[in-house]
């Protein structure tokens, strides 16, 4: 993230005395990412950052990649997924390659520390409200909102007033606003469809006096639970250009034309091997004989999931595609809008439709949690069949 921020005390000049109200020093922390070559910001904590005082090994709740074999798009209900648990250890796996793996998770409850030494991840809120508490601060976000949390940011995630359903987009590398929309210096440029003003970030420190403390840490070779000395929420002052962050989908400004515009003009976030784009409600194109709808496309070298969270998807009308629905159109089939879609949509010059993509370079493996809440008739609904020939799908919705 490039945009530099400032929050509560910290000293005039970096890596010099900056003492405490007592006398002794503050520890200075510096978190940054591509060996000192890339963003990262300077933390001032009233404790040692290093003191842990205990490490054990944590097995998580198992879970298994399977391949997209026979290769057919696919849709998932996620509303079908039992809720429950926390925002971290209580995700649903649904998608996963060695880039990136997307989860859902209804959380009802506080979540344990924690910390992801693997890589950015990126959350959308679908429903409800949390409070995302971290060493940098709190951002409080809700339905439509985008956060951005960079690796190893010790952070925990609280409900409010209500469970709150998010997908978890986690990467191996870092999320960022793409770059073709940054200058070089990293400021948004003029035809970004957002900017630094639609940014949220942690608005002053937060400390929390408490010591022996558990952060369950999901790094490279696993799962850990770490022991601090002290509570990490220690820190008095920061400043850089890297923390967590938040954009609400609702301020991302449509790109459109005269005739249908790829998806890339809805890119919001770019990732290792990813792109992550948003779907809003917009005027859709309005040359005299336009087809608003998107033409059927075969994107040859990516795998294509698209999270359905709020209005109409006019495209997909008649295939049994809802709220939390997530499909997904994977290299090697051709797809395009239902049939009947183009026509009805001609002469139409608004889409209420709000919706998460994420295009993968690499294949998307299927995680038992979403066969779980698949819709197996999705396959054939441009044929307009329920079943496939000569078999019967039991589930077909
Ligand atoms: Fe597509």
């Amino acid at each position: 993230m490039p945009y530099y921020r400032r929050i509560g005390e910290i000293p005039p000049k970096r890596h010099t005395q900056f003492r405490q109200p007592d006398g002794s020093l503050y520890a200075e922390e510096l978190m940054g990412q591509e060996g000192f070559s890339s963003d990262s910001s300077l933390l001032y904590h009233r404790y040692l950052p290093t003191a842990i005082v205990a490490a054990e090994e944590y097995d998580p709740p198992a879970w298994s990649r399977l391949p997209n074999r026979p290769l057919k798009p696919r849709h998932f209900r996620t509303h079908k997924l039992d809720g429950g648990g926390d925002a971290i250890l209580g995700r649903q796996h649904l998608l996963a390659n060695d880039d990136c793996r997307v989860s859902y998770v209804v959380a009802d409850r506080p979540s344990s520390l924690y910390r992801n030494a693997i890589g950015d991840e990126c959350l959308y809120v679908e429903a409800g409200r949390a409070r995302i508490e971290s060493t940098f601060g709190v951002l409080d976000v809700g339905e439509g909102d985008y956060v951005v949390i960079p690796t190893s940011v010790i952070y925990r995630i609280l409900p409010v007033d209500g469970p709150v359903r998010m997908l978890a987009i986690e990467a191996t590398g870092h999320i960022g606003p793409p770059k073709r929309y940054l200058s070089v210096r990293g400021q948004f440029l003029e035809h970004s469809p957002y900017c630094e003003r639609d940014l949220r970030g942690p608005t002053e420190p937060l400390t929390v006096d408490e010591s022996d403390v558990d952060v369950y840490v999901q790094h490279r070779r696993g799962w850990t639970r770490m022991t601090y000395a002290h509570h990490p929420f220690d820190v008095v002052g920061w400043d850089g250009c890297l923390y967590p962050w938040a954009f609400s989908i609702h301020d991302f400004e449509p790109i459109t034309g005269r005739v249908h515009q790829p998806p890339p003009v809805h890119q919001t976030f770019q990732g290792p091997n990813f792109v992550i784009c948003s779907f809003v409600p917009r005027k859709v194109d309005y040359h005299p004989l336009a087809i608003p709808v998107p033409y059927n496309h075969h994107n040859t070298d990516s795998d294509e999931m698209l999270f359905y969270t709020g209005g109409n998807y006019e495209a997909r009308r008649g295939s049994g595609i809802e709220q939390g629905s997530i499909s997904l159109h994977p290299g090697g089939f051709t797809h395009g809008p239902q049939p009947g879609a183009p026509e009805r949509a001609i002469g139409v010059d608004y889409f209420d439709e709000l919706a998460v993509m994420v295009d993968t370079f690499r294949p998307l493996d299927l995680c038992e949690p979403a066969l779980s809440c698949e819709d197996t008739g999705y396959a054939w609904t441009w044929a307009q069949r329920s079943n496939p020939p000569g078999g019967v799908d039991p589930s077909t919705g």
